[in-house]
């Protein structure tokens, strides 16, 4: 060889080592039904899965289709290099990305630039949020987990490689009006700040069934006790027993459900700090009041969060296991490690769950960064405080969770933090942001997480904006009035308490119908709230229609071409769409197919755009042809365990109509050992054109809570 030609192999291979070199297409191992893992480098020895300690839920993952691996695996690349993991997941022109976590302002990812690190919300969908989960669904069908316990860089099809196959057209800003500040980009690119990581594939074939597979992977969705599905009322920070006693009072003098009471932080002596201990002042007797709480049907859910005041009695016990750095005060217990995960466990134990109080609300385990503890914090475990961060919300929901779990008690709480990997945790999110339309998007987006959210009702200018709000509450995973500061109660505009009364009746009404959804989401892993993109009939890529659409020829094409951030489906057959304050009607985005009005079982549309003008009372609510929703009469409380409830089955539209109802005793966890029915409700149509109804008998020895059941055919006309 000359040396002319070694000259020029040396180029090449100089050029090849230091650009494309390192590159690498990780390998991809099927670990259960449609779900593939690579290891990459060296990961950290701790991460989201661990902090969850979920189990995957192998039998509803077996039930699935699977496709196969979902993308081709030459264009998954990976490269290692100081430090850092830089990953890069390619992306086909048109298709949309979702998920990244609880985001509130945007369910279109494609584009963004995020840095996933838990937080309060700040405002703005940078990455920063309650819920910063890892995990993106493509409208392509499928999904990605990056399962690392760490600030996570995004660049979600906004980076543009040189050497990228589907290079964009370079133009010239000067004369050509198409040139573009973002120019298109073909891949999702992140970067995991560690020597190593595990990634996750989960194939679809729809982006539902990715979803499905990710919430199942983790355990299934958790299943709430039926009490959790009522109503609940959040009463003023410093209320003594005798006042929550009178709340108690007035709701059953307004005949207002009420399944469950939340005290905030003045049950405790200190806080916060906490004591995690009663203030004897304004709770005297704590065991005698929870009892009393519970004979009238009332549960008991705690405000906490969890660094200690040295004034608690676990303080000095658990000083081993503090952090570095304090938080207003309180120290930080490191509860990654057991034996300070089983002296707070204790205490919460015999103090409180012991004498019956039902749950905790989790505070302040998010965010934000001037009072959590900063990144250079160490931990007596040896995890860093980005890995803290990234998952004290998780581990404090698994400490809790598993004190119930090995009560065989179900319970259903709220915490402010949380990420991927803990869908089985029975905890809803919630924040202090107060935006009605923001709380809706992140009601959608929840959906691509693998958590639940709550768009709490608190106060309100107006009694418009205040019923509105109930509305969507009530068409939520928790309907909840967090009054701990305003004190506002569901009565307190009394111009429109009769409708707010209509609307918690009209949840404790769908109890049955929520409550199987719930269901679904335990053993199908289908979220029980989501968004559009996750519902079949309802996608941007309608390519014939949509590549040439215009509002005035195609409403329909355009509409679903836009971001649906204002609408959702709950459980199967129900779609809502929210009104806020100051609207008098507003337009839906009905996907294909037949849909029908919930309230009158009228005709609405198919496939189509339209406006409504609901009147006050009304949040517009559509079901899908053929439907069926089981109901119950409304009842202050939800059923007790063995209490039988009469159903009246709704049947929608002129489809035949098959629905699958779940039941157990809605308490304890006995469901994990087979203690449950699903019965099949059907309304066929027969050869002489009548409708047959039938309902199928719950197996021997399996729960069997159903009284009478009547009929109704909402679509009488049509
Ligand atoms: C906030 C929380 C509120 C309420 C309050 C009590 O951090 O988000 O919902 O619980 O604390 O001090």
């Amino acid at each position: 060889m000359n040396n002319i030609k070694l000259f020029f192999l040396l180029c090449i291979l100089g050029f090849l080592s230091t650009e494309t070199g390192f590159a690498q297409n990780p390998k991809w191992e099927k670990v259960a039904p449609g779900v593939w893992k690579t290891i990459i480098g060296t990961p950290d020895d701790y991460n989201l899965l661990k902090a969850a300690g979920s189990i995957p839920l192998i039998s509803g993952l077996d039930k699935m289709a699977q496709p196969g691996f979902p993308l081709s695996q030459d264009k998954i690349t990976f490269r290692i290099n100081e430090g850092k993991v830089a990953l890069r997941f390619p992306l086909q022109k048109e298709e949309q990305i979702f998920g990244f976590g609880l985001n509130f302002q945007t369910i279109f990812q494609r584009g963004k630039v995020l840095e996933l690190h838990v937080d309060h919300y700040g405002g703005k969908d940078n990455g920063r949020t309650h819920a910063p989960v890892p995990f993106y669904v493509s409208d392509r069908g499928y999904g990605v987990f990056v399962n690392a316990a760490r600030y996570i860089k995004v660049w979600c099809g906004s980076a543009v490689r040189a050497d990228s196959p589907a290079f964009p057209e370079v133009r010239d800003r000067n004369t050509d009006k198409k040139w573009s500040s973002r120019p298109y980009s073909d891949a999702v690119e992140m970067l995991v700040p560690a020597n190593g990581v595990e990634v996750y594939v989960f194939e679809g074939p729809t982006a539902l069934d990715a979803v499905r597979r990710f919430n199942l992977f983790n355990g299934g969705g958790c299943l709430p006790p039926r009490w959790g599905l009522g109503f609940t009322q959040r009463v003023k920070s410093l209320y003594t027993a005798d006042e929550v006693r009178n709340e108690v009072k007035a709701f059953n003098d307004h005949q207002f459900p009420l399944d469950f009471i939340g005290l905030e932080p003045g049950w405790q002596s200190k806080s916060y700090p906490c004591t995690f201990d009663w203030d004897k002042s304004r709770y005297p007797d704590p065991a005698g009041f929870v009892k009393e709480m519970k004979d009238q049907g009332i549960r008991l859910n705690l405000w906490t969060n969890p660094y200690v005041s040295p004034e608690s009695p676990i303080y000095e016990p658990l000083k081993p296991f503090y952090g570095s750095h304090t938080v207003w005060l309180g120290q930080v217990p490191d509860i990654t490690i057991p034996e300070a995960a089983e002296i707070l466990g204790n205490q919460l134990l015999k103090s409180q769950v012991e004498i019956g109080v039902s749950g905790y609300k989790i505070d302040e385990v998010d965010g934000y960064d001037f009072y959590l503890w900063p990144d250079m914090a160490t931990f007596p475990s040896g995890k860093s405080a980005e890995q803290m961060r990234q998952t004290y919300g998780i581990l404090i929901q698994k400490l809790t969770a598993d004190i119930y779990h090995h009560r065989n008690e179900r319970t259903y709480g709220l915490v402010r933090a949380s990420n991927g990997g803990a869908s089985n945790l029975p905890y809803v999110i919630y924040n202090d942001y107060y935006s009605h339309e923001d709380f809706i998007t992140a009601l959608c987006n929840s959906s691509f997480a693998g958590v639940l959210w709550t768009p709490e009702a608190r106060n309100s200018k107006t009694a418009e904006e205040w019923l509105r709000r109930i509305q969507s509450v009530c068409f939520s995973p928790m309907a909840m009035i967090n009054a701990w500061s305003s004190g506002t109660k569901p009565w307190s505009f009394p111009e429109v308490e009769k409708e707010v009364k209509d609307m918690a009746n009209l949840r404790m009404a769908l109890m049955p119908y929520f409550y199987s959804e719930f269901a679904k989401y335990h053993f199908e892993g289908t979220p029980p709230f989501r968004a559009m993109y996750l519902e079949p009939g309802f996608t941007i890529r309608r390519t014939e229609q949509a590549g040439s659409a215009d509002l005035n020829e195609n409403p329909y094409a355009e509409a679903v071409r836009k971001e649906m951030k204002d609408q959702y489906m709950a459980g199967e057959n129900l779609l809502v769409a929210p009104m806020f304050s100051g609207q008098t009607g507003r337009k839906v985005v009905l996907p294909e197919g037949k849909w029908f009005d919930f309230y009158t079982g009228k005709y609405a549309g198919a496939g189509e755009v339209i406006t409504v003008e609901p009147g006050l009372a009304y949040i517009p609510v559509f079901v899908k042809d053929g439907a069926l929703i089981p109901m119950m009469k409304p009842q202050l409380q939800a059923p007790k365990a063995g209490e039988k409830v009469d159903l009246e089955i709704r049947h929608y539209g002129t489809k035949e109509g098959l629905y699958r109802l779940y039941d157990d005793d809605g308490e304890t966890f006995d469901y994990e050992n087979g203690a449950y029915s699903w019965r099949e409700l059907k309304v066929e149509t027969l050869k002489n054109g009548k409708s047959k109804t039938s309902i199928s008998s719950a197996e021997k020895g399996k729960p069997d809570n159903l009284g009478t059941i009547s009929w109704k055919e909402m679509t009488t006309a049509f």
